[in-house]
């Protein structure tokens, strides 16, 4: 086998420390540079983490010790890293959502084929513990066939948290780019490609006040739907319906529930690793919560790349691959595009499902 992947990190902002943290506990990844726009930031990182190099994003495109970047940069950016990165013959993951325009992340694709190269994309949560579950649920047949899915992912916004969050509400993110990936990618995980979807959308406040420190009081102006409901239709005929908002102070929903002829499923949180779940038999009557034992139920963050890495290394497909995101991407455009145009959009990408993280089963004995 070929020698670990020399992975470098390109945007050391809020969500690099989690991945700094996991990657080197993966044995495919060697991790070897960090590079910002902000040249402060990588510092502190390659500080904080150990890490041998702070580059520049530029010093990083030219380094032949790098095989493959990571792309934690903000959305608007992820496109232009990512393309930069394909063209230096380098390997590229991208933070969510793939690109912002579809245009954008045809082209990634295109190149990396062109190349022999390869692209990964998170999230990566759908391989975590509690999603894993989910997925060996489901392929057992316990619920039976498939009749429909929900998604709710309703939020009051980002802004009471995040040190630097007007990004959110900019083209690219809102809560169905920033949020959608999580329940889509779980969804199309579990249920294969989606065929069909209509939307509606909103930007309900043309204006929002950043609570969090150190931006305290600054107003961030509101450029992308904020609140954004849609229906979709699986390529196997099941029914999903999802509602994504940052507009909402409370809720009692669900995240994620799969309804089948013998029963229902309750999924995790798709924005986390572990459990819990839950689940319904048709025959028993009652909800009962499935012990989660499968790997990674913490925050694992990297686990994507890990096994991208893996899979360049042993020459067999990635799980969390630049197919599946586009097919999201395209999944989220088409949520916007249908509420412009008050009509069903088909879809046109249909990525294979990705396998299951581990194919022995964890969980059915004990059922
Ligand atoms: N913060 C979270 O909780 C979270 C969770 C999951 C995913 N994400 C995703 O991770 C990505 C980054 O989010 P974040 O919260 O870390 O944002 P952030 O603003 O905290 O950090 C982004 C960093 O990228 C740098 N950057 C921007 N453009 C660049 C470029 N062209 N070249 C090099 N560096 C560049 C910025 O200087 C900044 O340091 C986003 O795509 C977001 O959707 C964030």
């Amino acid at each position: 086998m070929t020698p670990p992947l020399r992975v470098a990190v390109v945007g050391c902002g809020n969500i690099s420390g989690i991945y700094l943290k996991n990657l080197p506990t993966f044995k495919d990844i060697e991790l070897v540079a960090c590079a910002d726009l902000e040249p402060t930031r990588a510092q502190e990182a390659a500080r904080t983490h150990g890490i041998p190099k702070a580059s520049s994003p530029q010093e990083i495109l030219a380094d032949d010790q790098v095989d493959l970047i990571l792309n934690l940069t903000t959305p608007d950016a992820h496109a232009s890293v990512a393309l930069a990165a394909l063209e230096a013959g380098k390997h590229v993951y991208n933070e969510k959502p793939l690109a912002l325009e579809l245009s954008d992340a045809q082209r990634m694709l295109e190149l990396a084929r062109a190349k022999g190269l390869r692209v990964g994309c998170a999230p990566d949560t759908f391989l975590g513990a509690g999603l894993q579950t989910c997925r060996e649920i489901l392929d057992s047949g316990i619920i039976g066939e498939p009749v429909a899915t929900t998604a709710f992912m309703t939020v009051a916004g980002h802004e009471s948290w995040h040190p630097n969050p007007a990004f959110y509400y900019q083209p690219g993110a809102g809560p169905m780019f920033d949020m959608g990936p999580y329940y889509l990618t779980a969804l199309v995980s579990l249920l294969g490609p989606v065929r069909r979807v209509v939307g509606q959308a909103r930007a309900t406040f043309p204006e929002r006040t950043i609570t969090s420190q150190p931006r305290y009081g600054q107003k961030i102006s509101v450029n992308t739907p904020t609140h954004v409901s849609g229906l979709f239709e699986f390529e196997s005929g099941v029914q999903g319906s999802i509602l994504t908002s940052f507009d909402i102070q409370a809720t009692n929903l669900p995240w994620l529930e799969i309804y089948g002829s013998k029963g229902s499923l309750s999924l995790p949180d798709p924005n986390t690793f572990g459990g819990p779940v839950r689940l319904f038999k048709a025959a028993e009557k009652t909800w009962s919560e499935v012990l989660v034992r499968r790997p990674f139920g913490e925050n694992s963050r990297g686990l994507g790349v890990a096994d991208l890495a893996q899979a360049i290394r042993t020459g067999r497909p990635h799980r969390a691959s630049g197919e599946l995101a586009y097919h999201v991407l395209e999944v989220m455009h088409g949520f916007l595009e249908s509420a412009r145009q008050a009509r069903h959009l088909e879809i046109q990408s249909r990525p294979s499902r990705p396998e299951a993280l581990i194919t022995a089963p964890a969980t059915i004995g004990a059922l």
